[in-house]
């Protein structure tokens, strides 16, 4: 039973300042922490060399090429990182209207993982399933003629795809599609190659939100969609029914994890799967908010460790860990405090 709210009107015996006195009382009775372990890095991945390239709408953020993103990551596990998430930025000449670069063995992202877990078995890999970084179209499935994206005909690549992701060595794939029923695909095709162990982080509630259009620069998708938006597939930001019934399906279909994103403006989402499902929530800090952190930053408007506090919210709202560019900051700002 949850305790009356007697303390009104009992003061002076009660005064939850008493709690509040200094800095070893408060650590005492603090419900929530945010630690190292709770972050998930995303990286943006390129061809090439030696290459480190700005992303304009994400400062602090770069693109990277392989032998970079294995030359960062000795720094991010000293830093205490546990987890990345990989997206690749494919050459436009590799671009088609199916996406089938998405599932060639020795694309970009398939050999990120395998250099990745060669080199640092512990890091834990997490893989967009998706075709937009492949598509001419910048969709996340293929269209028909009238550019409708396509449901199951999507699907069949996608397996494709998380399998050519598992044959590399990828502890869980994460399908950020939001098509229907690609939870049960994936989870079938990996049963039925052996992958028993390779996890499912289903992007379950994925709204079709504007905060995601710095990433769309960062991996060069935006100039692909143009003015096409992904509303018959990603929800719409007025709905929390659904996103409960979405995440419902995708657990019943075999879903380890559970994605909310974007973040911050959906906490509420959040909490509602955390206590109506009791799965692990994982939620995401895009593009966007991370870009509007940075102008307000920048600008002198906000102190630094305004960071701290937008990511605890994520912790108070019950997500088990967070997607945040800010990742290597924070481990950095953590280590320090
Ligand atoms: C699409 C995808 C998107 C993000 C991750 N995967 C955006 C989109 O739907 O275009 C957004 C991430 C971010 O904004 O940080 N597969």
């Amino acid at each position: 039973m949850r305790q009356s709210l007697s303390g009104l009107g009992a003061y002076p015996l009660v005064r939850p300042r008493r709690l509040r006195v200094d800095e070893a009382t408060r650590t005492l009775v603090r419900e929530n922490s945010l630690s190292v372990t709770d972050l998930v890095y995303p990286v943006f991945i390129i061809e090439g060399t030696g290459k480190r390239e700005a992303i304009k709408t994400m400062p602090g953020i770069e693109r990277l090429s392989l032998d970079q993103v294995l030359k960062d990551a000795e720094r991010w596990v000293d830093l205490g990182l546990s987890a990345l998430n990989l997206y690749p930025c494919i050459d436009l000449a590799l671009k088609r209207s199916d996406g089938r670069e998405s599932y060639n063995p020795d694309g970009l992202q398939q050999r990120a993982i395998r250099a990745l877990k060669e080199n640092f078995p512990q890091l834990k890999l997490l893989s967009d399933v998706a075709l937009d970084p492949f598509t001419t179209h910048g969709h996340d499935g293929v269209i028909d003629e009238k550019g409708r994206v396509l449901n199951d005909e999507s699907l069949e690549i996608l397996a494709k795809q998380a399998l050519s992701h598992a044959e590399a060595g990828v502890d869980m794939v994460a399908p950020s599609d939001m098509m229907d029923g690609r939870t049960r695909t994936l989870r079938l095709a990996l049963e039925e190659s052996g992958f028993t162990d390779v996890g499912i982080v289903a992007y379950s509630a994925k709204y079709a939100s504007k905060y995601y259009g710095p990433f769309r620069d960062a991996i060069g998708s935006s100039s692909s969609l143009g003015k096409k938006d992904k509303r018959t597939y990603q929800m719409d930001p007025a709905n929390i029914e659904e996103a409960l019934r979405e995440a419902a399906l995708d657990v019943a279909e075999g879903a380890d994890i559970i994605m909310v994103k974007p973040g911050m403006p959906y906490l509420d989402v959040v909490r509602r799967i955390k206590d109506e499902l009791n799965v692990p929530v994982f939620a995401w800090q895009v593009s966007g908010e991370y870009a509007m952190h940075m102008a307000a930053i920048q600008a002198g408007y906000l102190p630094e460790d305004t960071i701290l506090e937008a990511l605890l919210a994520f912790k108070r709202a019950g997500a088990s860990a967070i997607h945040t560019y800010f990742a290597v900051k924070v481990a950095e700002m953590l280590k320090h405090q």
